[in-house]
Protein backbone atom coordinates (compact mmCIF):
# COMPACT_ATOMS: atom_id res chain seq x y z
CA UNK A 1 0.00 0.00 0.00
CA UNK A 2 1.11 3.15 -1.09
CA UNK A 3 1.75 5.94 1.03
CA UNK A 4 -0.47 8.89 0.32
CA UNK A 5 1.70 11.86 -1.39
CA UNK A 6 1.85 14.72 0.71
CA UNK A 7 2.42 17.85 -1.21
CA UNK A 8 4.32 21.20 0.39
CA UNK A 9 4.88 24.45 -1.69
CA UNK A 10 8.25 26.26 -0.19
CA UNK A 11 7.38 29.71 0.09
CA UNK A 12 11.10 30.59 -0.38
CA UNK A 13 9.45 30.93 -3.97
CA UNK A 14 6.32 33.34 -3.10
CA UNK A 15 5.67 36.81 -3.42
CA UNK A 16 6.55 38.36 0.10
CA UNK A 17 4.33 41.10 -0.97
CA UNK A 18 1.29 38.72 -0.66
CA UNK A 19 2.72 36.00 1.60
CA UNK A 20 -1.28 35.57 3.06
CA UNK A 21 -3.16 35.56 -0.28
CA UNK A 22 0.15 32.98 -1.41
CA UNK A 23 -0.69 30.81 0.74
CA UNK A 24 -4.76 30.60 0.48
CA UNK A 25 -3.99 29.86 -3.07
CA UNK A 26 -2.07 26.70 -2.70
CA UNK A 27 -4.38 25.69 0.20
CA UNK A 28 -7.30 25.53 -1.83
CA UNK A 29 -5.84 24.25 -4.67
CA UNK A 30 -5.13 20.91 -2.02
CA UNK A 31 -1.25 21.84 -0.42
CA UNK A 32 -0.92 19.82 2.33
CA UNK A 33 1.74 21.75 4.45
CA UNK A 34 3.85 25.14 3.75
CA UNK A 35 7.33 24.33 3.48
CA UNK A 36 9.17 27.69 5.83
CA UNK A 37 12.49 27.46 4.62
CA UNK A 38 15.20 29.62 6.99
CA UNK A 39 18.32 30.25 5.85
CA UNK A 40 21.10 32.37 8.20
CA UNK A 41 23.71 33.66 5.53
CA UNK A 42 26.25 31.04 7.53
CA UNK A 43 25.14 27.79 7.52
CA UNK A 44 23.83 28.37 3.86
CA UNK A 45 25.00 31.74 1.57
CA UNK A 46 21.43 33.99 1.70
CA UNK A 47 19.56 35.17 4.00
CA UNK A 48 15.18 34.38 3.79
CA UNK A 49 12.78 34.94 7.01
CA UNK A 50 12.64 34.20 10.45
CA UNK A 51 10.35 33.58 13.01
CA UNK A 52 8.35 36.95 13.26
CA UNK A 53 7.05 35.98 9.88
CA UNK A 54 5.27 32.86 10.63
CA UNK A 55 3.98 34.62 14.04
CA UNK A 56 2.44 37.26 11.97
CA UNK A 57 0.78 34.28 9.54
CA UNK A 58 -1.26 32.88 12.92
CA UNK A 59 -1.50 36.35 14.18
CA UNK A 60 -3.81 36.74 10.98
CA UNK A 61 -5.23 33.38 11.19
CA UNK A 62 -3.64 31.26 8.78
CA UNK A 63 -4.00 27.86 9.94
CA UNK A 64 -1.57 25.80 7.51
CA UNK A 65 0.79 23.41 8.38
CA UNK A 66 4.38 25.14 8.84
CA UNK A 67 6.71 22.54 7.91
CA UNK A 68 9.96 24.16 8.85
CA UNK A 69 13.57 23.52 7.21
CA UNK A 70 16.25 25.41 9.88
CA UNK A 71 19.47 25.69 7.67
CA UNK A 72 20.99 27.54 10.40
CA UNK A 73 23.71 27.36 12.83
CA UNK A 74 23.59 27.29 16.01
CA UNK A 75 19.81 26.09 15.40
CA UNK A 76 18.89 25.23 19.50
CA UNK A 77 17.59 28.69 20.38
CA UNK A 78 15.28 29.04 17.11
CA UNK A 79 13.92 25.86 17.75
CA UNK A 80 12.46 27.40 20.30
CA UNK A 81 11.20 30.66 18.70
CA UNK A 82 9.58 28.81 15.62
CA UNK A 83 8.20 26.63 18.19
CA UNK A 84 6.41 29.16 19.98
CA UNK A 85 5.50 31.06 16.31
CA UNK A 86 3.36 27.98 15.26
CA UNK A 87 5.38 25.37 13.24
CA UNK A 88 4.72 21.80 13.53
CA UNK A 89 7.38 20.42 11.94
CA UNK A 90 11.02 21.09 12.60
CA UNK A 91 13.66 19.97 10.76
CA UNK A 92 17.45 20.18 11.34
CA UNK A 93 20.36 19.78 9.84
CA UNK A 94 22.68 17.61 11.74
CA UNK A 95 25.73 19.75 11.27
CA UNK A 96 24.31 22.76 12.89
CA UNK A 97 23.88 21.15 16.44
CA UNK A 98 26.66 19.48 18.95
CA UNK A 99 24.17 17.43 20.65
CA UNK A 100 21.44 16.33 17.79
CA UNK A 101 19.77 13.70 20.26
CA UNK A 102 19.12 17.00 22.71
CA UNK A 103 17.99 19.10 19.94
CA UNK A 104 15.50 16.25 18.84
CA UNK A 105 14.16 15.50 21.99
CA UNK A 106 13.79 19.53 22.83
CA UNK A 107 11.48 19.69 19.40
CA UNK A 108 9.40 17.34 20.36
CA UNK A 109 9.20 18.17 23.95
CA UNK A 110 8.12 21.73 22.83
CA UNK A 111 5.18 19.76 20.92
CA UNK A 112 6.25 19.66 17.25
CA UNK A 113 7.75 16.70 14.46
CA UNK A 114 10.93 16.18 14.59
CA UNK A 115 13.08 15.82 11.43
CA UNK A 116 16.82 15.30 10.34
CA UNK A 117 18.11 16.98 6.73
CA UNK A 118 20.53 15.03 4.72
CA UNK A 119 22.29 17.01 2.22
CA UNK A 120 23.54 15.58 -0.82
CA UNK A 121 27.18 14.33 0.46
CA UNK A 122 25.38 12.64 3.43
CA UNK A 123 24.87 8.86 4.10
CA UNK A 124 22.36 7.71 5.98
CA UNK A 125 25.02 7.22 8.93
CA UNK A 126 24.10 10.52 9.89
CA UNK A 127 20.87 9.68 11.04
CA UNK A 128 22.81 7.56 13.84
CA UNK A 129 20.64 5.37 16.14
CA UNK A 130 17.71 8.52 15.52
CA UNK A 131 15.75 6.12 14.42
CA UNK A 132 12.89 6.35 17.18
CA UNK A 133 13.42 10.68 17.43
CA UNK A 134 12.79 11.36 14.60
CA UNK A 135 9.30 11.78 12.39
CA UNK A 136 10.60 12.99 9.16
CA UNK A 137 13.76 13.00 7.11
CA UNK A 138 14.05 15.52 4.83
CA UNK A 139 16.24 14.42 2.14
CA UNK A 140 18.51 17.06 -0.08
CA UNK A 141 17.92 16.62 -3.63
CA UNK A 142 19.82 19.71 -3.85
CA UNK A 143 22.71 21.67 -1.89
CA UNK A 144 20.96 23.75 0.23
CA UNK A 145 20.53 27.60 -0.15
CA UNK A 146 18.52 28.49 -3.00
CA UNK A 147 15.53 27.52 -4.79
CA UNK A 148 14.96 27.46 -8.83
CA UNK A 149 18.23 24.91 -8.60
CA UNK A 150 18.40 21.84 -10.69
CA UNK A 151 17.16 17.81 -9.02
CA UNK A 152 20.59 15.84 -8.25
CA UNK A 153 19.69 12.31 -9.64
CA UNK A 154 22.66 10.71 -7.96
CA UNK A 155 20.48 11.13 -4.59
CA UNK A 156 17.63 8.85 -5.93
CA UNK A 157 19.46 5.96 -4.39
CA UNK A 158 19.95 7.41 -1.45
CA UNK A 159 16.33 7.45 -1.12
CA UNK A 160 15.61 3.95 -2.22
CA UNK A 161 17.76 3.16 1.21
CA UNK A 162 16.19 5.26 3.17
CA UNK A 163 12.87 3.84 2.11
CA UNK A 164 14.01 0.64 3.10
CA UNK A 165 15.65 1.85 6.44
CA UNK A 166 12.60 3.89 7.43
CA UNK A 167 10.04 0.28 6.40
CA UNK A 168 12.87 -1.86 8.72
CA UNK A 169 11.48 0.08 11.66
CA UNK A 170 8.45 0.59 13.68
CA UNK A 171 7.49 3.93 14.48
CA UNK A 172 6.61 6.02 11.10
CA UNK A 173 9.01 8.54 9.63
CA UNK A 174 7.89 10.44 6.90
CA UNK A 175 10.44 10.49 4.24
CA UNK A 176 10.21 14.01 2.17
CA UNK A 177 12.49 15.59 -0.49
CA UNK A 178 13.55 18.81 -1.21
CA UNK A 179 14.94 20.42 -4.13
CA UNK A 180 14.20 20.66 -7.72
CA UNK A 181 10.97 18.90 -7.70
CA UNK A 182 8.74 19.32 -10.33
CA UNK A 183 6.03 17.36 -12.46
CA UNK A 184 9.11 15.43 -14.18
CA UNK A 185 10.95 14.98 -10.61
CA UNK A 186 8.65 14.03 -8.76
CA UNK A 187 7.87 10.87 -10.43
CA UNK A 188 11.32 9.86 -9.93
CA UNK A 189 11.64 10.24 -6.50
CA UNK A 190 8.36 8.74 -5.72
CA UNK A 191 9.01 5.99 -7.64
CA UNK A 192 12.13 5.68 -5.17
CA UNK A 193 10.22 5.97 -1.98
CA UNK A 194 9.25 9.69 -0.88
CA UNK A 195 5.73 10.44 0.34
CA UNK A 196 6.16 14.34 0.89
CA UNK A 197 7.72 16.17 -1.70
CA UNK A 198 8.78 19.94 -1.36
CA UNK A 199 8.41 22.80 -4.49
CA UNK A 200 9.10 25.92 -4.47
CA UNK A 201 10.04 27.68 -8.14
CA UNK A 202 7.68 24.40 -9.50
CA UNK A 203 4.91 26.03 -7.56
CA UNK A 204 5.20 29.46 -6.32
CA UNK A 205 7.50 30.46 -9.26
CA UNK A 206 4.65 29.99 -11.69
CA UNK A 207 2.41 32.26 -12.69
CA UNK A 208 -0.72 30.40 -11.68
CA UNK A 209 0.67 28.35 -8.33
CA UNK A 210 -2.67 26.66 -7.82
CA UNK A 211 -2.60 25.09 -10.80
CA UNK A 212 0.67 24.13 -10.53
CA UNK A 213 -0.02 22.40 -7.80
CA UNK A 214 -2.32 20.66 -9.31
CA UNK A 215 -0.05 19.35 -11.91
CA UNK A 216 2.05 17.88 -9.20
CA UNK A 217 -0.71 16.38 -7.52
CA UNK A 218 -1.68 14.78 -11.37
CA UNK A 219 2.15 13.62 -11.96
CA UNK A 220 2.29 11.93 -8.68
CA UNK A 221 -1.44 10.04 -9.07
CA UNK A 222 -0.29 8.95 -12.70
CA UNK A 223 3.49 7.42 -10.83
CA UNK A 224 0.98 5.36 -8.20
CA UNK A 225 -1.31 4.47 -10.52
CA UNK A 226 1.61 3.21 -12.68
CA UNK A 227 3.19 1.81 -9.64
CA UNK A 228 -0.09 -0.26 -8.98
CA UNK A 229 -0.30 -1.66 -12.49
CA UNK A 230 3.34 -2.84 -11.88
CA UNK A 231 2.21 -4.58 -8.86
CA UNK A 232 -0.68 -5.67 -10.21
C1 LIG B 1 16.85 24.79 -0.59
C2 LIG B 1 15.50 24.68 0.13
C3 LIG B 1 14.42 24.13 -0.76
C4 LIG B 1 14.22 24.96 -2.04
C5 LIG B 1 13.03 24.46 -2.82
O1 LIG B 1 17.85 25.05 0.36
O2 LIG B 1 15.61 23.85 1.26
O3 LIG B 1 13.21 24.04 0.00
O4 LIG B 1 14.02 26.31 -1.68
O5 LIG B 1 12.96 25.24 -4.02
P1 LIG B 1 12.91 24.49 -5.45
O6 LIG B 1 11.70 23.58 -5.38
O7 LIG B 1 12.75 25.58 -6.44
O8 LIG B 1 14.19 23.71 -5.57
ZN1 LIG C 1 13.73 23.40 2.25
Amino acid sequence: MSRPALLAPSLISADFSRLGAEIDAVLAAGADMIHYDVMDNHYVPNLSIGPLVLSSLRRAGCRAEFDVHLMVEPVDDLVEEFARAGARTLIVHPAATRHLDRTLARIRALGCRAGLALNPADGLEALGYERDALDVVLVMTVNPGFAGQTFLPHVLPKIRALRRWIDDGVSPVRLEVDGGIDARTIVEARRAGAEAFVAGSAVFGQSDSAAALRALRRAVAEADGEGLAGAG
